[in-house]
């Protein structure tokens, strides 16, 4: 299968950026023919500071290569370095319709409210979204479950093109697992975990310590049941065990069953000491590359110049079809 996922540069990675997005895709490059974005267009649908743009750009290409995107085996770029994504995002706009783009939540979420002053592009990026997807002829699309809508807008968008002018794109699907899609913000677990959250209590970041892990682990909001459980109603404590299992891979059940009369001090103390224990050794990882950004350019150039070869291809199609060339 053919898969292509991708992830802002904005702020640092998340653990449900991890559990969601970049490990499911470090797991299907073993078998599958993989592409692995650094979405920068999309980050700058918000301003972003150059200095920090460019930084954050070299921290997740880093972070991809830490947690086990090998280079040699996987396709690993820079969007805004393949100019056809722009080209078919412009094309493609012409085919999406105001109505459908403006049922998209993720605009809504991220305008905060404020749609009237938010970018366009803010407004228009699934529209490129689609064509980062569909330039390759991608089959699966691993994301968290955040992303779904704007992988079924995706499809519907290539159906339709291919309907009206002739076939030309793969229709993809998006793989979303079961566990780990949808890590919710440990401040309000009603609500999932975000970078762009105005409290650093509502997400561990993949680059945060043992004390702060601690902090944040202690302080998040569970409920005021003194027993653990499996109940996917308890939010909060739902959200904890799932965390655990996804680090220790020990069933979800056998987690609570431990915890059941301990309650949730015990589980947190246990939780803190687990994450911290996962993420130092990937941090250690992401350090190493970051001392080397020589090589990490090298790697991004080589990964860019591949994909901008596959996705001219079916540019060219698409040109052909609508009558451009
Ligand atoms: P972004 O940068 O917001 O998020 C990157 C990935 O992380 C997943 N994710 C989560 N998963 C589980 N729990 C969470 N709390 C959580 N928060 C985020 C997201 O679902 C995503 O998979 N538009 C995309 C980037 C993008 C893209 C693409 C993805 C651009 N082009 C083409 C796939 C294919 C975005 O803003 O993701």
């Amino acid at each position: 299968m053919k898969v292509l996922t991708g992830i802002q540069p904005t702020n640092l990675l998340h653990i449900g950026n991890l559990f969601g997005a970049l490990l499911p895709a470090v797991t299907l490059q073993r078998d599958n023919k993989l592409l692995m974005m650094v979405a920068d267009y999309h980050a700058i649908t918000v301003r972003q500071d150059a200095m920090v743009l460019r930084d954050n750009i070299l921290f997740i290409t880093a972070a991809y290569l830490a947690a086990g995107i090998d280079p040699k085996k996987t396709i690993l770029f820079q969007q805004s370095r393949v100019s056809a994504h722009t080209e078919l995002g412009w094309i493609m706009q012409t085919q999406a319709r105001m109505g459908e783009t403006a049922r998209m939540t993720q605009f809504k979420d991220k305008s905060g409210g404020q749609e009237d002053s938010a970018s366009v592009g803010l407004f228009t990026y699934p529209i490129l979204q689609a064509a980062d997807i569909l330039l390759y002829q991608t089959e699966g699309v691993p994301v968290g479950e955040d992303q779904k809508q704007h992988i079924e807008f995706t499809r519907d968008l290539a159906e339709r093109f291919n309907k009206h002018f002739g076939e030309v794109f793969t229709i993809p699907q998006p793989l979303i697992r079961k566990y780990g899609a949808r890590i919710k913000a440990l401040n309000e677990p009603e609500k999932k975990m975000s970078k762009s959250a105005p409290s650093a209590k509502n997400y561990i970041s993949i680059m945060d310590d043992a004390e702060m892990i601690g902090k944040k682990i202690r302080s998040a909001v569970t409920d005021s049941m003194p027993d653990i459980s499996l109940d996917e109603k308890r939010l909060g404590v739902y959200n904890l065990l799932t965390i655990y299992h996804l680090i220790t891979e020990e069933p979800m059940d056998e987690i609570a069953a431990r915890y059941a009369t301990k309650g949730s001090k015990f589980l947190k103390d246990d939780l803190a000491e687990a994450l911290t224990l996962y993420l130092t050794p990937l941090q250690a990882e992401i350090k190493g590359w970051l001392k080397n950004k020589d090589e990490l350019q090298k790697i991004i150039k080589i990964g860019s110049e591949a994909a901008e070869e596959l996705a001219q291809k079916t540019l060219v199609e698409v040109k052909k079809k609508i009558g451009l060339l």
